[in-house]
């Protein structure tokens, strides 16, 4: 299916003056700051399977966890280390050697390095200043390429920074080796257009690649990543079902359907298993997705208005702007109030049975009156439900 922006003039026109990037990569924190989530804690096995799927998928990097936190979380991300997957598998560490050296000693690939740089984090957390940060960040990517590894390089809170301090802190990492900074929307701030601002303003001053990393404290972390990418970002932190501290983080199977069929960006993400690897992070989290949650929500492709339903019967396209089985689902049509005929007789032919045939048409019409009846008392119509009602009223007459 082409891109709506090859399709639809209005998305079209929107992004034509944009230099968009043709491909994004996916660097999943599902097992750091998705485990972050109140309430979450994996166990290493668990974290395993979850990093089995995710390289599966095709996730560029994993980030597999913060290794200095625990023991635990050091067994685990060795046991993902010793798998020896195709994506890259990194290691959170802050700027500072003792956290390295743990991340080192877990055979990871690469480290992702942090420091915050907002006034708000110098002055209360940090107690540092502007040239100290700035000093330890250096001193930090500097050790770890004298161990051979990658280094990712975060400013902290950099959405609440100086931009003129922020651009320095950033200029000083790309000197000191940095193979890629990451900005990250720490509280989830931003809005789309100020992240595509904030990132085309780095690509002047920085040749590395920028990745972005948005919070959800406002809903806004995935519109903030696209944002970004509309403003030159190559690389999105994402979590699966958008698990992350408070809010969350932007959703992976959001961020990569908006890009595919939205702009035609493309991921090395194989979409069609989207829904399964969200359904085995809901049960291994024990964190359930809503059912409206988009696109691996389980009402995301189902219609239970009669105009909808008749809508999508005659042709998909025209209520599921995706279609199901590209993400691993699959269309339901619900019966229920606001049902209308034409998606009962397809259950019915979905039962084997056929208006005109095994049911009357004036069998069907009570058919359809008593199911509205149970939806009109606030209940889901189940296929007994329209078999025992079919039953009744063809033995009836
Ligand atoms: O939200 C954040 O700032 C983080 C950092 C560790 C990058 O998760
Ligand atoms: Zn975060």
């Amino acid at each position: 299916m082409e891109p709506y922006s090859k399709t639809n003039n209005i998305i079209k026109n929107s992004i034509n003056n944009l230099n968009l990037p043709k491909n994004v990569k996916i660097f999943d924190t599902t097992l750091r700051d998705g485990e972050q989530t109140p309430g979450v804690s994996l166990t290493p096995d668990e974290k395993v399977e979850i990093a089995i799927n995710l390289n599966n998928i095709g996730v560029d990097i994993i980030e597999a966890g913060f290794p200095i936190s625990s023991h635990g979380e050091q067994e685990a991300i060795k046991k993902i280390t010793s798998l020896n997957m195709n994506a890259e598998i990194c290691g959170l560490a802050r700027a500072v050697k003792k956290d390295i050296d743990v991340a080192i000693d877990c055979g990871v690939d690469s480290i992702h390095t942090f420091i915050a740089t907002s006034p708000l984090h110098r002055e209360y957390k940090l107690k540092m200043s502007k040239e100290e940060i700035i000093n330890r960040a250096v001193d930090a990517i500097e050790y770890i390429k004298e161990h051979g590894l990658k280094v990712e390089f975060s400013a902290e809170d950099a959405t609440r920074t100086e931009i003129d301090y922020l651009i320095e802190v950033y200029k000083n990492a790309e000197d000191a080796g940095a193979d890629r900074i990451n900005v990250p929307d720490t509280v989830g701030v931003m809005i789309p257009r100020a992240m595509t601002y904030l990132i085309s303003q780095l690509k002047k001053e920085i040749s590395i690649p920028i990745s972005v990393h948005c919070h959800n404290d406002f809903g806004l972390a995935v519109a903030n990543s696209l944002g970004a990418v509309e403003g030159g970002a190559q690389q999105v932190h994402c979590t699966v079902n958008g698990l992350g501290e408070r809010a969350g983080n932007a959703a992976l199977e959001e961020v990569v359907m908006s890009l595919m069929m939205i702009y035609g960006i493309d991921t090395n993400i194989n979409t069609e298993k989207l829904t399964e690897i969200s359904n085995l992070v809901s049960k291994l989290t024990g964190i359930n997705t809503q059912p409206n949650k988009a696109v691996v929500g389980e009402n995301s492709f189902a219609h239970e208005s009669g105009i909808h339903a008749h809508g999508v019967l005659a042709h998909a396209l025209t209520y599921e702007p995706i279609p199901p089985e590209i993400v691993g689902q699959k269309r339901k049509i619900i019966l229920g109030k606001h049902t209308g005929a034409h998606a009962i007789q397809s259950k019915l032919k979905e039962l084997g049975l056929e208006v005109g045939k095994n049911v009357s048409e004036e069998q069907f019409k009570e058919i359809v009156n008593r199911i509205k009846d149970i939806g009109d008392k606030g209940k889901m119509i189940t296929d007994a439900d329209v078999i025992a009602i079919v039953e009744d009223i063809t033995k009836r007459t």
